[in-house]
């Protein structure tokens, strides 16, 4: 799968181990940066992103800031991009089956590299149910 990665500089640590952890899955990896721990603002990582899936939309997203809250924010002012928030194998599982996440969001700040790395195995495993779910996924992003 194509994989965009994005983050802050609070996000760089976590987001280079998980881009290093897909990369060993196999999946084919884009790096969007930033490339140093100087300090950037999360909106413009995430518009980014959003950007990078506006014109892949067979692609997904991995992003990170801080908590994962304000990158999430900023993805999710997009209609395109359905980003999640996650701390656990769980959500991770459920965000793809129910909602079809198409970003899988982290907080380095909050949540372990390996927890990190298991929920985006998990994500990238994980294929949208359909059926009931995709009426209401389609009433995220109403036809305007
Ligand atoms: C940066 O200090 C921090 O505010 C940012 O990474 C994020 O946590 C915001 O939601």
């Amino acid at each position: 799968m194509k994989l965009f990665f994005a983050s802050d500089h609070a996000g760089l640590t976590l987001r280079r181990a998980l881009m290093e952890h897909a990369a060993s899955l196999g999946h084919d990896i884009v790096d969007l940066g930033p490339d140093s721990t100087e300090s950037v603002d999360y909106p413009d990582y995430g518009n980014k992103l959003a950007q990078a899936l506006a014109e892949q939309p067979e692609a997904h997203g991995v992003a990170v800031c801080g908590t994962g809250i304000g990158i999430s924010i900023a993805l999710n002012r997009h209609r395109h991009v359905r980003a999640a928030l996650v701390n656990d194998v769980t959500a991770a599982t459920l965000t793809r089956q129910h909602n079809n996440a198409n970003v899988i969001a982290f907080g380095d700040r909050v949540i372990g590299v390996e927890t990190a790395k298991h929920a985006l195995t998990a994500f990238l495993s994980t294929e949208f149910e359909g059926g009931r779910h995709q009426r209401r996924v389609e009433k995220l992003s109403p036809a305007s």
